[in-house]
């Protein structure tokens, strides 16, 4: 499984010890980007970004809270992002969806999509063709440090159904209240990508991101 810390729970204050743990135990970076409207906080913007693509060799996932994904796509892109995730409640429209899908395409950088915890798969059933990576929302987001909704489960179940009925290949990412207690059924149900926040950080990062690796 890919582990990617969501650096929104990173300690700043020791950030030279943090990013180098991270390069040597984490397989990605995960970076949370909210604008203050589509979710209720802001968090980091372009040159926060730059200083980790600086400082880091790993793939950097970006994940767009945003109401304008259309902009920002482009703005992280040039910043370095490896992929660029939005929500499908931003832009609420399939047909403005495969735009941007395709726009970050073309920007040679991996497309990926992501419902709240109340849009069903359903929802992005027509638009899975198109993806490199669906991310499933398993708290509300906004925050770290929220519990994870049960519910989540079905849906990882569900897109993992999709993508053998249909041969697609896209990863099954989650985000949201993820720990070790979580993490072997979430692999067990066809999770590839997994982002911890507030677990990886608190304490040790080696041996919490080892504990997610090999959770039972
Ligand atoms: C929440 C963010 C998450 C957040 C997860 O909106 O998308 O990436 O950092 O934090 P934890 O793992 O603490 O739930
Ligand atoms: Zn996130």
């Amino acid at each position: 499984m890919i582990i990617a810390p969501s650096i929104l729970s990173m300690h700043f204050d020791d950030f030279k010890n943090q990013i180098y743990d991270l390069n040597n135990n984490a397989d990605w970076i995960h970076f949370d980007v909210m604008d203050g409207h589509f979710v209720p906080n802001l968090s980091f913007g372009p040159a926060i970004f730059k200083t980790f693509r600086r400082n880091s060799p790993l793939f950097l996932d970006v994940h767009l809270m945003v109401d304008d994904p259309f902009y920002y796509s482009e703005v992280f892109a040039k910043a370095g992002a490896d992929s660029i995730i939005f929500h499908y409640e931003a832009l609420d429209n399939p047909i403005k969806c495969l735009e941007l899908i395709d726009k970050i395409h073309a920007m040679h950088i991996k497309a990926g999509l992501s419902i709240k915890p109340k849009t069903p798969v359903d929802a992005i059933q027509p638009l899975l063709s198109q993806i490199d990576i669906c991310l499933v929302m398993s708290v509300e987001p906004g925050f770290g440090g929220q519990s994870f909704i049960e519910d989540s489960i079905m849906k990882i179940k569900k897109l993992d159904d999709y993508r053998k009925i249909f041969h697609l290949q896209y990863l099954i990412e989650v985000d949201g209240g993820v720990n070790d207690k979580n993490a072997a059924i979430l692999r067990q149900c066809g999770t590839d990508v997994l982002v911890a926040g507030s677990y990886v950080f608190e304490g040790s990062i080696k041996e919490n991101i080892d504990k997610l690796r090999t959770a039972k």
